[in-house]
């Protein structure tokens, strides 16, 4: 299970540490920081898939998504006395992120690469460094791989004393770790780390016009996971009914839909949905269920996989639910946690005020600090202990 996420310079997060439970519910008001949080950590999850320097790219590059206001906010400041000012930039630009587990911990730090003038990529960002651990808190003694820049060196316990052996001095400073170096003998942790962060997953708005992906008959083949677009919707409700809880299934759909019942049809191989609705004379397909019934099906299939993931995180689930399917929508995450570790960002107060009820969740909420993303009710001092070490 992690036990904590920690982001550090990306947009509104100067330095966000967040302790997570088995279901961890984010709120709080607009532009506070929720979606940052939520793609921060989408990005810390890119780096075990090898595009993290890519995702930066498309998100409009590292200086655009650095955060944009100074290292420390003076108490002066924070009295009123003066504005914010512009000051010349310490410190090296570096942003960085990172999460802490019961076995294995990471954390990847990105800048600015020395300029090169052969090269026209010099505004790509640049891992700097990676490392793994052992246990929550980083500390010299529970290092297992350290990566600076194009290094990386391994922890080697075999002998008497510990040594640190390189694996490799020619790490391209757009790859990871997590993706170049695939040695189950001399570095299996890198190797777990790699599989429990590959297997999170990132749900956010579902497309439910007319020509979306959900609504489209597909092919079926059985889909123990959920695409982040939806597709494929009706193959893993089937996958459920076949090989998953098919009982949660039932109880969810009775829970949201009273009497109405669903099923899978299929027709020269194609799968497509059959929502039968009391007082209606036939069931109807997926192309013409409303919006809301569609988005419910698509976070019953997400939240019910055979197959679950390590971490699932939810963006703004309750979009375009009516207010009667929040108190299923939040019974459903609740038993979902009990399989895999959630995270839910919402500003429905009626979804978050359900799940508050759940003894079990762990409502967060974020509050603007002269521009900074905080926790409410969280002294610096009370964050969660994280240490990011030194370049
Ligand atoms: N590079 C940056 N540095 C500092 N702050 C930034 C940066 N980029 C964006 N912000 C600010 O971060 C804030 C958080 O935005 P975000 O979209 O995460 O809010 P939100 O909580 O999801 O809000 P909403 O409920 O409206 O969706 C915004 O107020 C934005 O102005
Ligand atoms: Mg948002």
């Amino acid at each position: 299970m992690l036990q904590t996420i920690a982001i550090q310079n990306y947009r509104s997060l100067r330095e966000l540490r967040l302790d997570l439970g088995r279901l961890t519910v984010v709120t709080g008001a607009n532009g506070t920081g929720k979606s940052s949080l939520y793609r921060g950590l989408r990005l810390l999850a890119d780096s075990a898939r090898g595009n993290v320097v890519s995702s930066l790219a498309r998100e409009g590059g590292l200086q655009s998504t650095l955060w944009a206001g100074p290292a420390v906010v003076g108490k002066a400041v924070r009295r009123g006395e003066h504005e914010v000012q512009g000051t010349v930039r310490k410190a090296p630009v570096s942003l960085q992120m990172g999460f802490a587990s019961d076995d294995f911990s990471y954390l990847i730090d990105l800048g600015i690469p020395p300029r090169d003038e052969r090269s026209a990529f010099n505004a790509d960002p640049e891992i700097k460094r990676e490392l793994v651990w052992s246990g929550e808190v980083m500390r010299p003694s529970s290092l297992l791989v350290r990566r600076v820049r194009q290094s990386v060196l391994l922890r080697d316990d075999s002998r008497r004393s510990t040594e640190w052996v390189e694996a490799t001095s020619s790490m391209r400073s757009y790859d990871s770790v997590l993706t170049e170096l695939v040695d189950p003998v001399r570095a299996p942790e890198l190797l777990a780390v790699r599989e429990q962060v590959r297997s999170w997953r990132f749900y956010d708005h579902f497309r439910t016009d007319p020509a979306a992906p959900a609504r489209q008959p597909q092919i079926g083949t059985r889909t123990p996971v959920l695409d982040s677009d939806g597709r494929h919707l009706a193959a893993a409700l089937q996958t459920i009914v076949e090989v998953g809880d098919v009982s949660a299934l039932q109880t969810t759909i009775t829970d949201a839909f009273g009497r109405s019942t669903f099923a899978v049809t299929e027709s020269n191989g194609r799968f497509d949905l059959s929502f039968s609705q009391h007082g209606l004379l036939r069931p109807l397909n997926g192309a013409e269920l409303s919006d809301g019934t569609l988005r419910y099906l698509l976070l019953v299939a997400a939240l019910l996989s055979p197959r679950p993931p390590g971490l699932m995180v939810l963006n703004e689930p309750e979009t375009s639910l009516h207010p009667d399917l929040l108190a299923p929508l939040a019974r459903l995450i609740v038993a979902a946690s009990e399989h895999t570790q959630i995270v839910v960002v919402s500003h429905a107060t009626g979804l978050v005020h359900e799940l508050q009820r759940e003894p079990e969740a762990r409502v967060v909420e974020l509050v603007k600090d002269f521009g900074e993303t905080r926790v409410s009710g969280l002294g610096p001092l009370e964050s969660p202990p994280w240490n990011w070490g030194h370049r």
